[in-house]
C-alpha cells in the first residue's frame, strides 16, 4: 500500500500522471482493494500511512492540480557554512565501545532508545516500505544471550536495539532486492545521529544474516533470541545498536580524502564556493 500511493504522489511530481493514466489509474484501483483487505484485516484507518495513502486515493482526480500544491513547500538556499558545520557534527561521532561505570537510570536510556527510533522512521526507504521493526534489548538476560555471537563490548553496553526488517515487503516476483540492506542503513545511521546529537555513544554492530549463518553456534543462539523475543521469522535481522554513555570518545579512525574519492571523469570543473 504504502509502496502503490508513493508512486502515484511520485508520478504527479514527475509529471509523468496525465501521460501514463492507465497505469496510475490501475494502481489507484488496487489501493482501493488494499485499502479493503486492511480493513477487514482490522487495521485502523486512522493508522497514519493508511490514512495518508487514503487522501491520495480519494484526492486521485484532483492530485495534480490540488493536492500537492497544499502540501509542498520551496527548498531552501544552499548553505556552506550550514554543510561545513554538519561535516564537523558528523565528523566528531566515533563508535563507542567502552562503556562508562557509571549510567543514566535505565528510563532515560529507554527514552532515547524511542527518539532513535523516532529518527529512524523518518529515513527514506525504497517505495516508502517502512519496513523496520526494533526490539529494545535492557535486561541482562536478553542481553547475555547474544554473547556467543556478539563482542563483549556490544553485550555489555548498558542498551541494546535489534534492527530488523520485515522481508514481506520486499523481493515481490522472486526478485531479489538489495534495498533492504541500503534502507535499513539509512535508518541505522539516523538512529546513531540522533544519539550523537543528544549525548550518549552508541556503536552500530553487524548482526545480520551473514554473521549469522556462519557457525552452527550463531544460528542456534540465534533461534533461541527469537524465540524469546517473539521475533517472527519474516524479520531479517540486521544489526545491534550498542548505547551507552562512553568512558571515553575514541580517536578518530582516518579517513580517505574527498579527492581520491570522487572518479574523474575529466570533466572537473573548479567549484565556484
Ligand atoms: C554495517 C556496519 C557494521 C558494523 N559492525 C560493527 C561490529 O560488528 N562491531 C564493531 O565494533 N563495529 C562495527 N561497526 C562500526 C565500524 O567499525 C566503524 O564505524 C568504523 O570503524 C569507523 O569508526 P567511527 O564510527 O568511529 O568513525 C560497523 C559499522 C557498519 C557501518
Amino acid at each position: 500500500m504504502r509502496h502503490e500511493s508513493h508512486r502515484i504522489e511520485k508520478a504527479v511530481y514527475n509529471n509523468i500522471l496525465e501521460a501514463k493514466q492507465s497505469v496510475y489509474r490501475e494502481k489507484w484501483e488496487r489501493l482501493s482493494v488494499i485499502h479493503q483487505i486492511l480493513k477487514d484485516r482490522g487495521y485502523p484507518a486512522n493508522e497514519p500511512t493508511i490514512a495518508w495513502s487514503k487522501q491520495i486515493y480519494d484526492a486521485f482526480e484532483v492530485l495534480e492540480t490540488d493536492f500537492i500544491q497544499r502540501n509542498s513547500k520551496l527548498a531552501p538556499q544552499f548553505n556552506p557554512n550550514a554543510a561545513k558545520q554538519f561535516v564537523e557534527f558528523l565528523r566528531e561521532k566515533r563508535s563507542v565501545r567502552i562503556w562508562a561505570e557509571e549510567q543514566p537510570a535505565q528510563c532515560i536510556l529507554e527514552a532515547i532508545a524511542y527518539s532513535m527510533i523516532d529518527a529512524a522512521r523518518w529515513a527514506p526507504t525504497s517505495g516508502n516500505r517502512q519496513p523496520w521493526r526494533f526490539v529494545i534489548l535492557s535486561n541482562l538476560e536478553d542481553k547475555e544471550l547474544l554473547k556467543k555471537v556478539k563482542e563483549n563490548h556490544c553485550t555489555s553496553a548498558p542498551l541494546l536495539i535489534f534492527v530488523g526488517m520485515d522481508t514481506r515487503l520486499y523481493g515481490a516476483f522472486g526478485k531479489s532486492e538489495r534495498s533492504i540492506y541500503i534502507d535499513a542503513g539509512a535508518a541505522i545511521m539516523q538512529m546513531i545521529l540522533l544519539a550523537h546529537k543528544c549525548g550518549p555513544g552508541v556503536c552500530w554492530n553487524h548482526f545480520a544474516d551473514d554473521l549469522i549463518n556462519s557457525r552452527n553456534i550463531n544460528k542456534t543462539i540465534y533461534s533461541q533470541f527469537t524465540k524469546k523475543l517473539n521475533i517472527p521469522e519474516y524479520i531479517a535481522p540486521i544489526a545491534i545498536v550498542a548505547i551507552g554513555y562512553p568512558s571515553f570518545i575514541p580517536p578518530e579512525p582516518a579517513r580517505m580524502e574527498i579527492e581520491s574519492l570522487v572518479i574523474d571523469s575529466g570533466k572537473h570543473k573548479t567549484l565556484c564556493l
